[in-house]
């Protein structure tokens, strides 16, 4: 009996081992949000039985022995986390809406990821090996060099929603005239001006890429990777070859969300993934608050990067006059005490996001419009109401208006008026909630959750190694090629030969028909 348990036990575990391949996950940038999205990775491989190596600034709780992670927490040494807050966008709202400045910042976390002494010494390491890298795109390629230090597939993961610069990566941009810039606010269909728009955004974003951003990645990949490489007796690539070699991109969306477009083989919609798939339990007294509210709830946050406690004292004192006037209980997520609580406003200086969201009291979720916060809303069919305050959030509030389960407040500094009217609204017309739900519906309703999809590929592209069959051959086509330039030169040059042979052919009849007129004369 015992012989035969331990005989399962081996097989078993051979199964396992025959299955678990190597894996390098990396998220390096110093945000929450990034590295909820990041940790969601980690948890599906290691479930499906693989050794995973995260490369991460934040600490990943109750780390199994699966598990190893490589410490990037130095990241937050060079991310500006003080200058990007509430009250500084308010004062300023373009000066996170410019996408150069972004690129720059993330340039700079990059630099500082290669340069960690822990990720030197893993990449130095020639007896490391990886059977796939899973890296986060965010306007840098540099780091995907990772992948060919240890000569395996790229995948790329985004956070955000899809759009051209990302699918250029693995086919061609989408097309400007109905595909939109991550951080434009317009929405297909679009007008004249609006399709003008999109098209400067792309030449205007490809050529700084160009001229600028690739020079300096360039720069990075020869100092980092180049030297790794040689290290491991083999021929560097140019960067350029790096940057158009990944296998597959996982994107954090899905047409719950996005706009349904026309994708390459090699992207994948994963939206949802990260996303419990048992939601933990709400905390006792939590619990008791939410369930003795005989109105419903309100639930408040703006997310973790940008915190309601760095809200200017006349918004947070003017909000919570006017949260104490609704009949709801009201949940803000907030950072620090208050001490004049209305009695239907409570505080919570950490939220259990997901579980709120899933309770049948909740009535309305006051968000950022963060892209994590938007699927989760759509993931538990509830209402919103978008505060929207940089990068993609704008598009993703634009959006969610559109899908007809939200509606946007402007932040300012007299936005408590305009807030009490949106939640009336949408507490009070159920046609939000009906959407909602029927949103949550076209979330759900798909042959396989996200999570088993994103095992699934992951597989896939190590079984086949780096799936070459899923590749774009427009890759490989030069744009003149793309736009049949070379054709409408050969039409040209035939068109001024025939006209210059039809030109010699008619002077030469008509001199001999004016010499022949002569003789005859
Ligand atoms: C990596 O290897 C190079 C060359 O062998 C060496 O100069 C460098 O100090 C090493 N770095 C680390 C962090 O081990
Ligand atoms: C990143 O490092 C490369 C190589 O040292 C350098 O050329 C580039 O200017 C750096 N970029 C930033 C933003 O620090
Ligand atoms: C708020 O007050 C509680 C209880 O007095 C304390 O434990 C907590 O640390 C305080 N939080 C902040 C952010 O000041
Ligand atoms: C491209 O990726 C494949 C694996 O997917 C790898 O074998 C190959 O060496 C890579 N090529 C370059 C130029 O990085």
């Amino acid at each position: 009996m015992e012989r035969m348990q331990t005989y399962w036990l081996a097989l078993s575990l051979l199964l396992v081992c025959a299955e678990a391949s190597k894996i390098l996950v990396v998220f390096p940038l110093p945000s929450r949000s990034h590295g909820n999205l990041g940790d969601g990775i980690v948890r599906h491989l290691l479930n499906a039985g693989h050794e995973v190596t995260y490369i991460t600034p934040f600490v990943y709780k109750n780390a199994p022995p699966n598990l190893r992670t490589i410490d990037v927490s130095s990241n937050f040494d060079v991310w500006p986390a003080h200058l990007i807050t509430i009250k500084s966008i308010i004062e300023d709202p373009d000066a996170f809406a410019n996408m150069n400045m972004m690129a720059f910042l993330v340039t700079t976390i990059m630099n500082h990821t290669y340069e960690n002494e822990a990720v030197a010494a893993l990449l130095n390491d020639s007896k490391e090996h990886f059977d796939a890298v899973i890296v986060e795109w965010i306007f840098n390629e540099a780091i995907g060099g990772i992948a060919t230090i240890f000569d395996c597939p790229l995948i790329w993961m985004s956070s955000v929603e899809v759009h051209w610069k990302l699918l250029s990566l693995i086919d061609q941009p989408s097309n400007p005239a109905y595909s939109v810039d991550m951080t434009s606010s317009n929405q297909p269909p679009l007008s004249f001006t609006e399709r003008v728009s999109e098209l400067w955004t792309q030449i205007q974003m490809s050529v700084l890429s160009y001229f600028i951003f690739d020079k300096m990645q360039d720069e990075t990949y020869q100092k980092y990777v180049v030297p790794a490489i040689t290290k491991r007796g083999r021929d560097a690539p140019s960067f350029y070859e790096m940057k158009y070699n990944a296998s597959l991109i996982l994107a954090n969306a899905y047409v719950s969300t996005a706009i349904p477009q026309t994708m390459p083989q090699s992207h994948k919609y994963i939206g949802g993934y990260h996303v419990d798939e048992v939601v933990k339990p709400l905390p006792e007294d939590l619990k008791k608050l939410i369930e003795s509210s005989k109105d419903g709830v309100i639930y408040f946050s703006m997310g973790s990067n940008l915190k309601s406690k760095d809200l200017p004292e006349e918004i947070r004192v003017s909000l919570l006059k006017m949260f104490g006037t609704l009949k709801q209980t009201v949940l803000w997520k907030f950072e620090a005490n208050m001490t004049d609580l209305p009695r239907n406003v409570h505080i919570l200086e950490w939220a259990p996001q997901q579980a709120i969201l899933s309770h049948p009291k909740l009535a309305v979720f006051i968000t950022h419009g963060g892209l994590l916060s938007t699927i989760e809303s759509v993931h538990f069919g509830i209402p919103i109401i978008g505060i929207p305050v940089l990068a993609d959030q704008h598009m993703n509030i634009k959006k969610a208006v559109r899908n007809g389960f939200a509606l946007k407040v402007d932040l300012s500094y007299t936005m408590a008026d305009q807030l009490k009217k949106a939640i009336i609204e949408v507490t009070s017309n159920s046609k939000y909630a009906q959407k909602a739900k029927e949103l949550s519906y076209i979330h759900h309703d798909r042959p396989v959750k996200p999570g088993v999809e994103l095992v699934h590929w992951v597989n896939h592209v190590i079984k086949t190694r780096g799936a070459p069959h899923l590749r774009s051959p427009a890759l490989h086509v030069p744009f003149y090629q793309k736009m049949y330039l070379d054709l409408a030169a050969v039409l040209v040059i035939l068109f001024l030969a025939g006209r210059l042979l039809l030109k010699k052919a008619y002077a030469a009849v008509f001199s001999k028909s004016k010499a022949n007129k002569k003789k005859t004369h």
